[in-house]
């Protein structure tokens, strides 16, 4: 394919990786409602209008009701939720490729803060080529253009110049493990390959933001596994806002820095992984958390207890207890040691209530409970 001419491009922006640069995303009373006149049903909607009674008497859909989230600036935000829960619709209020019906969506940080829902036409598109990357669930690539001109597309549109872009595609190609396939095209690689250059075009796009609606969930469960492993360890370098939705509690207790949980449009509720799964906040999550494997998911730091030191080994506070366990019983010990990042020692974690944390008593197991 020809390149284009660069001379009739705005200014590029430097194409440089830089965590300082992380923004964070916070949504304020965030309404949607589908529909012809959205706006009529507004107030009623504010008054508690059931998404049931807008679609029966009023042929209205609720998309979203009353949505707060603060998604942490450089760290994975989950949403989470069974389809039609909202999700997709969510996620495409932060780049506005959705109006909402009411509320702001503020990115930023503390020095400066915008509302994406008030940004004019030329600012909106400045900020979705320049601030957000997608990554979809179907991959999205062009299917006449290779691999590495698919990962250059976004920095051509910008009008950076080819060596610059080629740089940068190579690099990331190479990061997400396709080297030696820049010139295949997409109908010559695997889905999971075809994601990886998903990935690779959002990260060489260098936006602060990554918006990643399902995108491993077509994939198959070792090949999402993988994909996990590379955005996380991505992830660790490049230090970038992502917003990341999928409808399965491991892969979202292993990416979400913090979680939120959407049912019919409204949040039920958010948090870390832990707090989700030790304390959900209602039957549906109880439902959803039931056969999680919690040793993947408590922490030492919430099960140590104070003490003098012990003769085993020493664990950090953030080292989940399945892997403790596997330490103490590697050592023929009972306890350990529990260290913060610095070393300095917090307390101590024992075997046996590992074991309890992890094998929930009798009484809580599902189906036993009373009423
Ligand atoms: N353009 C639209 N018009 C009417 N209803 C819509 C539209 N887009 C989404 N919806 C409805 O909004 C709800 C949430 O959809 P969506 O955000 O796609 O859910 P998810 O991504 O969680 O599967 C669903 O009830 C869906 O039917
Ligand atoms: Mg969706």
């Amino acid at each position: 394919m020809a390149e284009a001419t660069n001379h009739t491009l705005h200014t590029p922006t430097t194409a440089q990786t830089d965590a300082s640069r992380a923004v964070g995303i916070q949504i304020r009373k965030l309404y949607k409602i589908f529909g012809p006149t959205p706006e009529k049903f507004l107030p009623a909607v504010l008054d508690g209008m059931s998404k049931q009674e807008l679609r029966e008497q009023h042929g209205h859909v609720l998309g979203l009701r009353d949505i707060h989230i603060d998604m942490p600036a450089g760290g994975i935000q989950v949403v989470m939720g069974l389809s039609g829960s909202g999700k997709s619709t969510l996620i495409r209020h932060i780049n506005r490729l959705i109006d909402p019906t009411s509320g702001e969506v503020l990115v930023g940080n503390d020095a400066q803060q915008v509302d994406v829902v008030k940004m004019t036409a030329s600012q909106l598109q400045r900020f979705r080529r320049e601030e957000t990357a997608m990554v979809f669930q179907k991959f999205a690539l062009f299917p006449h253009l290779t691999v590495q001109e698919n990962t250059e597309y976004g920095l051509k549109v910008q009008g950076i110049k080819p060596k610059q872009r080629e740089e940068q595609a190579l690099r990331w190609i190479e990061r997400v493990g396709l080297k030696g396939y820049e010139s295949s095209y997409p109908n010559q690689l695997s889905g999971g390959m075809q994601q990886r250059v998903g990935l690779a075009r959002a990260l060489t796009n260098d936006a602060p933001i990554l918006l990643m609606d399902e995108a491993f969930s077509a994939l198959d469960p070792l090949i999402r596994t993988d994909m996990q492993s590379v955005l996380l360890d991505i992830q660790q370098e490049i230090g970038k806002t992502i917003v990341f939705i999928t409808h399965d509690l491991d892969e979202a207790l292993r990416l979400g820095d913090r979680i939120a949980i959407l049912r019919d449009g409204e949040v039920v509720q958010q948090g870390t992984g832990q707090q989700i799964v030790l304390k959900p906040a209602d039957d549906y999550i109880e439902s959803f958390v039931r056969d999680v494997n919690r040793g993947r998911v408590i922490r030492c730091r919430t099960l140590m207890q104070d003490g003098p030191a012990v003769e085993g080994p020493t664990v950090d506070a953030s080292l989940v207890i399945e892997e403790a366990a596997r330490l103490l019983s590697a050592e023929g010990k009972d306890a350990a040691d529990v260290v913060n990042s610095k070393g300095k020692r917090l307390g101590t974690v024992c075997m046996n209530d590992i074991i309890a944390a992890m094998v929930p008593p009798r009484d809580e197991a599902p189906g036993t409970q009373p009423g």
